[in-house]
């Protein structure tokens, strides 16, 4: 391929819409097709990343983590995640398979706790620079359906305790965004039984591929 550096795919969506179950597809997909990638996740990906996630999750009852606090560990977290692995495994040409990335932020920090875009575009230039996702899939689900999934999962993180409010906001910025940058954002109805799911994600992919393969 001319591309030397290799793909950014990024999966987002409100909590408990099977962003972990659809990643099992996607790996599937990848390793069939003899392509190199890694998988990762935000907040965390490195040592210290993962740090900066254990202190964004946690529950603390006793003092509040400002919106802007949670916004500049975000980025903390994130700019170690690109120097330390995903920049570096793109630019030996894997592809990178990342649960959640900026997106996030804009649907978390600015939809859902109300923090101003501009702060964000304004961090997102400095930690990132020109980078940005090849390929972001938006997995959509009602937000009730998904928290209640994540109920039964484990006890509750910082994020899932939000208000059904909170992820509804969260759900529509996503929407927004994947209307506003349609070349890079594909929306998947999550709703749908899982094989359906994963159908979508293979189609998905597989047009991805042959559109690089054109390419070469
Ligand atoms: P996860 O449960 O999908 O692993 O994500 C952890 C939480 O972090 C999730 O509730 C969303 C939140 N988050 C943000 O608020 N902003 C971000 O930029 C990212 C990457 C995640």
């Amino acid at each position: 391929m001319k591309n030397k550096n290799g793909l950014f795919i990024t999966i987002e969506g409100v909590e408990g819409v099977g962003k972990s179950t659809n990643i099992e597809t996607i790996k599937q997909f990848l390793a069939d097709q003899g392509i190199d990638f890694i998988v990762t996740r935000e907040p965390g990906g490195t040592i210290w990343s993962e740090q900066i996630r254990d202190l964004l999750l946690k529950v603390n009852d006793d003092e509040d983590l400002t919106g802007l606090s949670e916004l500049l560990l975000i980025f903390a977290a994130r700019a170690q995640h690109l120097d330390r692995l995903i920049r570096p495994s793109l630019a030996a040409g894997k592809w990178v398979i990342c649960d959640r990335f900026t997106d996030a932020t804009y649907a978390y920090q600015g939809a859902g706790r109300g923090l101003d875009r501009s702060k964000i575009a304004e961090l997102e230039t400095l930690v990132q620079e020109e980078l940005r996702p090849d390929l972001t899939i938006i997995l959509d689900l009602d937000p009730l359906t998904g928290l209640q999934r994540a109920q039964n999962r484990a006890a509750l993180d910082r994020f899932e305790r939000e208000q059904l409010e909170f992820f509804e906001k969260v759900r529509q910025a996503y929407l927004d965004i994947a209307s506003a940058e349609q070349e890079r954002c594909i929306v998947v109805d999550a709703s749908q039984d899982l094989e359906a799911v994963s159908s979508e994600l293979l189609i998905i992919l597989e047009e991805k591929l042959s559109l690089l393969q054109q390419d070469d």
